[in-house]
């Protein structure tokens, strides 16, 4: 261990950090009225628990009121952000963290919608397609005061106490004046690359001057934005340089890409499915040119590979962000010669892709993970051990038997199929999703550690739950395809999961009816016209595949795109009707006004799933609380105490898709936060 390059420590000017190990700046948008309050801070304590050595905290801290918050990022410039700054630095001190911030502007990359309403602002006039404002062109009167404002934050975090700041600059203002495909300025903001850079420049000088020569400093730029015309590789090694050169930072944050679309987005921050660790060489190389200390994160998502980053002397600091997020506490375990209890980052990216759409970052598979006020990474013992029946051993059934037993309980756990994982298996049949597993492996592993008692191929029946004597049983059996949804010809339909199991096989020519609009439906897509099928999806929504977020759709279109699948929105699919070999389908709108026909040779229904209850049903009567949930005691996190029949001889419960379809998080959710209590 003494040995381990991770563990060793780093000198960053007068800051010793403990270890290499790092979290990136990463928004998680938890902030409350633009201030990093007690959610934000319970968050990253947790993380400084875990024995990392440098938390970068917000994400884009925004410095101007012409910055608005987009994705719920903290205001660096609001003076009320200093106070809750200092207590969430002090608190991370205590457990021997260092603690920066990242501030920037975001220039185009925000919306003029929201905040104060000001136009949002940028080196010129290119929108950017992400955010999709277009900017107004900074004026001198912009720039002086924008230098202003990154100044003034600047000073605000120093009187919080922070150790260190970095400057956002790739995708945001400061890049923005960087590219000549987003810098339309003339002289001395625009045209050669002197003038380009020259903003950030002066900015720097600037917060030099005022947060004084100690502050540590440092910028986080693209090592090459991978863009026709774009600020590649050369400059951003001569921008390295010209930083090292100037004295006026003390380390350099690599990235590698460009982050206007989701696509590019998604290659800066790759998800499930992508290389591993793909731009570490290329901060290797940024850290040769320039000779500063330089940190680097991108899916390094195992700790060998952190290890190889150190080890190779090609960064200083290795960020393990999303890593941290699936668990707190990777350092510690590392330490503790337990590294394969890591709770595996399996590059869901639900936390990422939910800053836009659900508004929080939150794990696909930790439900503690921003929920620290209530939830626990560490589940305490329960003062007396009781027998826990669960039946299905998918996500939720498993999460429930994890948490349970960590409670101390005894846990059987009966799966009808030959293994554990339920839809995750399915899931993980395409090879792009195969990291799914590790929930389910990482569940499997610590509950056979534990002494879980797993019957596979045991169809669970009353005699059978009855016969362990149980305390509490949890109904975990999840859902079955719902695809009856036609007016007329349900029978000759399939769903997508028959597809996705090879239970039905793909044909030639394929309209696929998705109303669910969930990642099965373009899964299914993505086998059948891997088979050579010629596919449309249609939705009556306004959108296609709105459940499936940004960056999880890019793997998928790039995909289907190649494949020439089509999309059809705001139709629904009516009826079916056999036509000799082929199929006829009947297509409405939920509009009006519309009616037309195509002939298939499949239609495949995506439409959720229906509880798999019987055995809930069947049970519901003996039980003590007739089934019922005390939702005020589960959301207060108090134990469940209903009992409608005291005659019952246990408490039954229902969770995951066998109560509702709904998602992953969801039925470990539903698991953590009812476990954690019995
Ligand atoms: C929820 C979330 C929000 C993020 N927000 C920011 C941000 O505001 N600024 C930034 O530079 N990077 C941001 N990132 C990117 C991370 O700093 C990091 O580069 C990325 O997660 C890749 O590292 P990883 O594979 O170790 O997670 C964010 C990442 C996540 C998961
Ligand atoms: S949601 Fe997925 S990518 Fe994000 S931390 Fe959890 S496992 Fe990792």
């Amino acid at each position: 261990m003494r040995d381990d390059p991770l563990l060793q420590p780093f000198q960053l000017k007068h800051l010793r950090l403990k270890n290499r190990v790092m979290i990136t700046a990463h928004e998680p948008a938890y902030a409350e009225d633009g201030l990093p309050k007690d959610r934000y801070r319970a968050y990253h304590v947790e993380r400084a628990k875990g024995g990392v050595a440098l938390t970068m905290t917000a994400g884009s801290a925004s410095v101007a009121r012409d910055s608005p918050p987009v994705f719920n990022n903290v205001l660096a410039y609001k003076d009320e952000a200093v106070p809750w700054m200092r207590r969430l630095v002090d608190e991370c001190h205590e457990h021997g963290a260092a603690v920066m911030i990242q501030i920037t502007h975001l220039g185009r990359r925000t919306r003029w919608d929201k905040g104060d309403w000001l136009p949002a602002v940028s080196a010129g006039f290119a929108r950017e397609p992400a955010h999709r404002a277009f900017p107004k062109q900074v004026e001198e009167w912009d720039i002086a005061r924008i230098i202003r404002d990154f100044a003034d934050a600047a000073e605000r975090m120093k009187a919080a106490g922070l150790d260190g700041l970095e400057i956002e600059a790739y995708g945001h203002l400061v890049d923005q004046f960087f590219s000549p495909l987003t810098n339309a300025l003339d002289a001395p903001y625009g045209g050669s690359l002197d003038n380009r850079l020259r903003f950030a420049f002066d900015m720097l000088r600037a917060i030099r001057a005022r947060v004084g020569p100690t502050m540590i400093l440092g910028v986080r730029f693209s090592a090459d934005d991978t863009l026709p015309g774009g600020f590649g590789a050369e400059e951003a090694t001569i921008l390295a340089i010209r930083l090292q050169e100037s004295g006026l930072v003390d380390f350099l944050n690599v990235v590698k890409g460009q982050i206007a679309t989701d696509a590019g987005l998604t290659d800066l921050i790759p998800i499930q499915g992508m290389a591993s660790a793909p731009h570490l060489d290329a901060a290797g190389a940024i850290r040769a040119a320039a000779r500063l200390p330089t940190f680097h994160a991108a899916r390094i998502g195992d700790v060998a590979t952190a290890r190889f980053a150190i080890a190779s002397g090609k960064v200083d600091m290795i960020g393990l962000t999303r890593p941290h997020i699936a668990d707190p506490h990777i350092v510690r375990k590392i330490m503790a010669r337990r590294e394969e209890t890591i709770r595996p980052c399996v590059g869901a990216n639900y936390c990422l892709d939910r800053i836009y759409q659900g508004g929080e970052a939150l794990c696909a598979h930790n439900a503690a993970s921003g929920r620290e006020l209530t939830m626990p990474h560490v589940v305490p013992r329960a003062v007396t051990a009781r027998t826990i029946v669960i039946v299905g051993a998918g996500p939720g059934g498993l999460e429930c038997a994890r948490v349970a037993a960590e409670r101390g309980h005894r846990v059987v756990i009966f799966e009808a199929a030959p293994e554990a994982g339920g839809q995750i298996r399915l899931q993980a049949r395409s090879p792009r999703k195969r990291e799914m597993m590790g929930i389910v492996d990482w569940r499997l592993a610590r509950c056979r550690e534990m002494g879980v008692d797993f019957r596979f191929n045991a169809l669970a029946g009353e005699d059978d739950i009855l016969a362990e004597d149980p305390d509490v049983v949890i109904i975990a059996t999840g859902g079955l395809p719902q695809k009856d949804v036609l007016v007329a010809g349900d029978d000759l339909t399939v769903s997508a999961w028959d597809i996705l199991s090879c239970d039905a096989k793909p044909c030639a020519n394929v309209l696929i009816f998705d109303d669910a609009g969930d990642a099965a439906g373009l899964q299914a897509a993505d086998v059948i016209a891997a088979a050579g099928g010629k596919v449309e999806i249609m939705t009556p929504d306004r959108t296609f595949a709105p459940e499936v977020m940004a960056m999880n759709l890019t793997p998928f279109m790039r995909s289907l795109q190649k494949r020439d699948v089509t999309f059809t929105v705001t139709f629904r699919l009516m009826a079916a009707q056999r036509a000799g070999n082929q199929i006829r389908a009947r297509i409405g709108s939920d509009y009006g006004g519309v009616e037309k026909e195509r002939l298939v040779d499949q239609l495949v229904i995506n439409h959720g799933t229906r509880p798999l209850d019987e055995l809930y049903f069947a049970l519901k009567p003996i039980s003590s609380n007739l089934g019922a949930v005390d939702y005020d005691a589960l959301i207060a996190g108090r134990t469940q105490a209903l009992a409608p029949n005291p005659g019952g001889a246990f408490q039954l419960f229902r969770i995951g898709d066998a109560v509702a379809a709904r998602n992953i998080h969801a039925a470990i959710y539903d698991a953590l936060r009812l476990a954690k209590d019995l």
